[in-house]
């Protein structure tokens, strides 16, 4: 099957402050140039696509170089309209829906998913949650058990026409977070696999902060 990987990378980063974090510079390259490279390196990746924001040409071509890509496509106001906005540039059966903010995209990871993919429309990498969960506030509030509970990543993968029909069912009123939740409610099945904390995604300073001092220890 021919399989493409989709990178959405138009957000700002106002969390992280300082501009958009996709560009920032990390290792030998950039937050961006390393996720590319994770499916550069995959040899069941047929293409990439980038999903950019419309003032961040001259970023993103600073932040991949000379690596052989098309053009980047232009996003949205949100995550979920820049993907489907890079949706409707891709053909082919399946596709790997990945933030540009998670940089380490390990090789196993992408296998298990694309086997998982063989019998189910989605997939999705998984972790426990291993901290209590309550409502915040000034004082603590009620907590919520955490047993059973999982953090979803990306990449998620998915059956390119099961995608492109959950995000046309979609009502546009509500904001989703990911791709996953988005085929779940229109009826599809989305697999877990087994995720890795290499994919958490860099969204406070301290989360960049601290895959700079983790490439430094992988580089010596
Ligand atoms: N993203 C996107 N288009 C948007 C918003 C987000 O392509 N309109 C992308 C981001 O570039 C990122 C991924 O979706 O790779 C996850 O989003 P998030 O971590 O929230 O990044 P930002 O939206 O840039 O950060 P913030 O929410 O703090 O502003
Ligand atoms: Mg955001």
């Amino acid at each position: 099957p021919r399989t493409t990987a989709l990178i959405v990378a138009a957000g700002s980063g106002l969390r992280m402050g300082g501009g958009p974090k996709q560009y920032e510079p990390l290792g030998a390259s950039s937050v961006l140039a390393q996720a590319i490279d994770a499916f550069l390196r995959y040899p069941g990746i047929d293409a990439i696509r980038v999903v950019i924001g419309p003032d961040q040409h001259a970023a993103y071509a600073v932040a991949i170089g000379d690596r052989p890509l098309p053009p980047p496509i232009v996003g949205g106001a949100t995550r979920r309209e820049s993907v489907a906005a890079g949706l409707a540039a891709v053909s082919g059966d399946r596709v790997l829906i990945h933030d540009a903010a998670r940089p380490i995209v390990p090789a196993a990871v992408i296998d298990r998913l694309l086997t998982a993919l063989d019998s189910n429309d989605g997939a999705v990498p998984v972790l426990p949650v291993s901290d209590t969960l309550a409502a915040g506030g000034e004082t603590l509030g009620p907590v919520t058990p955490r047993a059973g509970l999982v953090r979803v990543q990306t990449p998620q993968a998915f059956r390119l026409a099961a995608i492109v029909a959950a995000h046309a069912a979609w009502d546009p009123a509500n904001e989703a977070t990911d791709d996953a939740q988005m085929l779940r409610a229109a009826g599809g099945t989305v697999a877990t696999v087994q995720g890795d904390p290499a994919l958490d995604k860099l969204t406070h300073p301290q989360d960049l902060a601290n895959a700079r001092s983790r490439m430094l220890v992988v580089r010596v």
